[in-house]
């Protein structure tokens, strides 16, 4: 019995964790799949098991906010084999493998396994989602990486890939932390904007509200996971001028009813 927990904006996250749960099924395994978002939002229970994967994006080179709140509150006590995998642009400048082992020590446990996926950055600040055809390519080599390390989860292996520039990630991630708050004045809604509450449904903090039943009003508790952004059918949110013109994105195998 394996229980993923995942944290997905566009899908890139919840698409790994279900194709892990497709190997370790056709292994014979019970996989259950669940939204940290859920657990956090006590919509969910947490159950425990004795392999437990967390699958999540990485956030300025680090946890995603919400899933550091995960695994604090989560008790590691009853599982075995704890694994991660984590989804980004490119993984080169990184720590999050060692700030959830950091995070389970606190429970006197360890990682046993820790993945990176390479697919395609969804912050969209700072790049653009590529053409149809170099998009797929990415894609497709993420499917050969998930694949390998789902037999690795399968066979219970360890297994930690490398991270290079801990220091300094940490040192970015933390500044970048402390800002947070403030993080979302920049959200705004075009006149593109229906009004169909997607945005606030999708928000994994309940941070977005809509004024009157229109326009969406965020309210300071932003993670600048862009699942709002990404996700608006009307592609009505902008993050200031960043992202203007910039084509929008969730995982070609993923229904945006998968993430709301
Ligand atoms: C706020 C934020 C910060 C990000 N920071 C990084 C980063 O430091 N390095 C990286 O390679 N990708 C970064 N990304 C890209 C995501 O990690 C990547 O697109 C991920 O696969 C998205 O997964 P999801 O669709 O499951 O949320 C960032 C994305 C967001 C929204």
């Amino acid at each position: 019995m394996t229980t993923i927990y995942y944290l997905s904006a566009a899908g890139n996250s919840l698409y790994a964790a279900k194709r892990i749960k497709q190997a370790l099924t056709a292994d014979g395994d019970t996989t259950e799949l669940i939204a940290m978002k859920s657990v956090l939002q006590g919509k969910a229970a947490r159950p425990s098991s004795k392999r437990i994967g967390l699958v999540m994006p990485l956030h300025f080179f680090g946890l995603p906010l919400l899933a550091e709140e995960f695994i604090r509150s989560f008790d590691w006590q009853e599982t075995d084999y704890i694994f991660t995998v984590i989804t980004c642009g490119w993984h080169y400048m990184s720590y999050a493998l060692h700030s959830v082992n950091e995070l389970l020590q606190q429970q006197g446990r360890t990682l046993q396994a820790g993945f990176y996926i390479d697919m395609l950055s969804i912050y969209l600040p700072l790049n653009d989602i590529p053409a149809a055809a170099k998009k797929e390519q990415r894609l497709q080599k993420a499917d050969t990486k998930i694949d390998i390390a789902a037999q690795k989860i399968i066979q219970s292996q360890k297994h930690r890939d490398h991270e290079y520039l801990q220091l300094l990630s940490r040192g970015f991630h933390t500044y970048v932390k402390k800002k947070r708050q403030g993080l979302d004045k920049v959200f705004q809604a075009t006149e593109e904007c229906t009004g169909c509450a997607i945005c606030e449904k999708i928000c994994p903090t309940g941070n977005i509200s809509l004024i009157d039943g229109k326009a969406p009003l965020w309210h300071h508790n932003c993670t600048q996971c862009l699942a709002c952004l990404h996700n608006c059918p009307n592609q009505a949110i902008e993050l200031g001028k960043w992202t203007k013109g910039k084509q929008r994105y969730r995982h070609p195998g993923i229904a945006l009813h998968e993430l709301v």
